[in-house]
């Protein structure tokens, strides 16, 4: 199977929607690889990218005092635990190519599609000309 990012998936965050297009490509290796040892190392880089990606764009709902922050952060605190587990059944080898698939479309499309998305339509109505680093680089 073969998952693609699509331009509906977009923010109004370009660092965002890069770090999507980064997960896309992490999860696109992780369903390339069949062996084990190139999985965890691929299941590995996703919760390191993922933990990363997170991190920002929960900077980014601080910034603009995002109403559904309390939400959209218990969704990223539950997707790291399943994410984490995740890991742990591929290192015990518990996990089929079929659960990985799953797994791993699943939390990353309906993720975006939901709380992703029900923060890109706040961005795009309160901050059209939204831009973090320029904002970042005026407060230092
Ligand atoms: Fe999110
Ligand atoms: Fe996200």
């Amino acid at each position: 199977m073969k998952l693609d990012w699509k331009d509906t998936y977009k923010t109004g965050d370009a660092e965002i929607d890069a770090q999507h297009k980064g997960l896309f490509e992490d999860v696109a290796k992780i369903l390339a690889t069949k062996d084990r040892d190139s999985l965890l190392l691929c299941t590995m880089a996703l919760v390191r990218d993922t933990r990363a990606h997170f991190e920002y764009e929960e900077k980014v709902m601080r910034r603009i005092a995002y109403p559904q922050v309390a939400e959209h952060f218990k969704d990223h605190t539950d997707l790291m635990a399943k994410i984490t587990a995740f890991a742990e059944n591929i290192a015990n080898d518990t996990l089929s190519h079929a659960d990985v698939e799953e797994f791993v479309t699943g939390w990353l499309v309906g993720h975006i599609k939901s709380f992703d998305a029900k923060l890109a339509t706040h961005i795009w109505s309160f901050y059209p000309n939204w831009n973090y680093a320029l904002l970042e680089a005026k407060d230092a």
